[in-house]
């Protein structure tokens, strides 16, 4: 059994205390971020010119100081503690064997260093453990985004046969036969006493979304130091979001936009398309996070490739060609030896030097969705670059939005609502799709394929 996951700290002050703004900046990092933002400017690559090339760079991967966290769960030292022994607690598995430790361990960045794991039954399972550093973050969790949030997703492994082969409710039934549990719940829930499946999932989400990884050197690069790299490290950045084009996907401070791509490994498992039932979105999985990946090998949702560098020739060369692949991949990528050992030291300075501990930034708990500023009056949306655009719209009831999908991929358009539910199916470049909202109130839209792709309509009476 593991050690105890190393306990969340309490907050401190900022490791890498003020967030330097550029103006300040020193004249080499300007240098220095200038000539990346030009690197990442380059024809086929994303982002369009900006004006301050450089500021852009840093805003585009700051840390934030906000840590997504539902209203109805707030964070408290209690259920943070509680969530953490469970974590542990083998009991909640049917033999009392397997924890989510056992595959999720501390001492392996939260993976479990193997190609797929195995839990109670000893079966391989049929997809790699992932990290759970910076899950906070991840809008729809699983490979192929299956659950929608850390509270949905705790009953999937207890549940599953091969997992932990149990059920929430055994689960709870168990530890209510436990003295020290029943303190330590009364604690956390002091309105819901008893360990319940739901107290079960909420401490253990409270405690996941502590699991935010440290800043690193590439951080302090961004935050102002600009010898935190090296050239070669800052050659490898060029590249990642230059001609790699990896920056269209990993963006973002964790180094992913959180939607789901098929990138070429071969294999039969379905991913996203299975999920949404769309055959367009077959062999897609969620882009992972690029942070702490040194000490979470092997990788991708096969758990196929063993090193980075194994990593990035598949990028330049080892892409199967289907239908589904998508056209944000690198085409005819072709690295020198120099290069290519270029953008894996670049990877590494976003892995702690040491195995990551918690960031001790003080990060305070938001609700999830961002500001997304004010509605415009508009029946017509577009999809551009995957946004939509405008991403807030107001309407008058019993009319039609329309929604032109004027982007180079595959959209899904859908609408999860007990008063509207709507699905587009494939919408492909060029397509528009028409939405009616018979009656007045707010409405959410997204994409199946992309969710980043937010967009809010409030529909008034006429
Ligand atoms: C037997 C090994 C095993 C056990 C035990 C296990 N997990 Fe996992 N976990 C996995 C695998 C494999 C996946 C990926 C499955 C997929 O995507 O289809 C996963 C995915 C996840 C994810 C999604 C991460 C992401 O980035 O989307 C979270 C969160 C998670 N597990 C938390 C837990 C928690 C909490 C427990 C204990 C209640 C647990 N796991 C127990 C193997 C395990
Ligand atoms: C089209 C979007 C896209 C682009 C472009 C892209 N990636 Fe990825 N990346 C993904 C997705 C999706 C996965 C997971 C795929 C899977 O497991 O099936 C992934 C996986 C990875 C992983 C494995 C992470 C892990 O934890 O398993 C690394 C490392 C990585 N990409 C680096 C890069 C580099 C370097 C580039 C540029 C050469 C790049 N990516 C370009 C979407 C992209």
């Amino acid at each position: 059994m593991p050690p105890a996951a190393s306990a969340p700290r309490p907050p401190q002050p900022g490791a890498f205390g003020a967030r330097v703004g550029l103006g300040a900046a020193a004249p080499a990092l300007v240098a220095a971020l200038s000539a990346l933002a030009a690197a990442a400017l380059q024809p086929g690559a994303h982002g369009g010119a900006e004006p301050r090339p450089a500021a852009a760079l840093a805003a585009r991967f700051a840390r934030p100081s906000l840590v997504p966290s539902p209203a109805d769960n707030p964070p408290s030292a209690a259920k943070i503690a509680l969530g953490s022994r469970l974590f542990q607690e083998r009991e909640l598995s049917a033999t009392a064997t397997i924890a989510c430790a056992s595959c999720h361990d501390p001492r392996l960045a939260f993976a479990d260093g193997e190609r797929t794991g195995r839990g109670i039954t000893g079966r391989p399972l049929a997809r790699h453990t992932p990290s759970l550093w910076n899950v906070a973050f991840s809008p729809l969790l699983f490979w192929d985004g299956r659950a929608s949030s850390l509270e949905q997703q705790v009953r999937f492994p207890i549940e599953h046969p091969d997992e932990m082969g149990s059920s929430l409710a055994a689960a709870a039934e168990r530890l209510r036969a436990r003295p020290d549990y029943v303190r330590d719940f009364r604690l956390a829930f002091p309105e819901h006493p008893q360990p319940s499946p739901l107290g079960i999932a909420r401490a253990l989400a409270a405690y996941e979304r502590t699991l935010v990884s440290p800043p690193t050197r590439f951080d302090q690069f961004i935050a102002g130091d600009a010898s935190a790299l090296s050239p070669s490290e800052r050659n490898g950045l060029a590249i990642f979001l230059g001609k790699g084009r990896c920056g269209g996907c990993h963006t973002g401070v964790n180094f992913t936009d959180y939607n789901f791509y098929d990138i070429g490994l071969p294999g039969d498992d379905r991913g996203r398309g299975a999920i949404i039932g769309l055959g367009a979105a077959d062999h897609a999985f969620k882009t992972p996070s690029l942070r702490e990946l040194a000490w979470t090998a092997p990788y991708m949702h096969d758990g196929s490739l063993a090193t980075l560098e194994d990593v990035v020739r598949h990028y330049e060369r080892g892409i199967v060609p289907r239908p589904t692949l998508s056209g944000d991949l690198p085409r005819n990528l072709s690295l020198s030896d120099g290069e290519r050992a270029n953008l894996v030291a670049f990877l590494e300075t976003l892995s702690s030097e040491q195995p990551p501990q918690p960031s001790s930034e003080a990060l305070l708990p938001a609700p999830s969705a961002p500001p997304i500023g004010g509605a415009v009056l508009t029946t017509s949306v577009s999809q551009v670059d995957k946004r939509f655009a405008p991403a807030y719209v107001r309407l008058g009831a019993g009319e039609r939005l329309t929604v032109l999908n004027d982007d180079t991929r595959t959209h899904n358009v859908r609408i999860y609502d007990p008063r509207l539910d709507f699905n587009s199916g494939a919408q492909e470049p060029h397509q528009s799709v028409t939405i009616t909202f018979p009656q007045p109130g707010s409405f959410e839209a997204f994409c199946g394929i992309h969710p980043s792709m937010r967009l809010r309509i409030d529909v008034v009476r006429r």
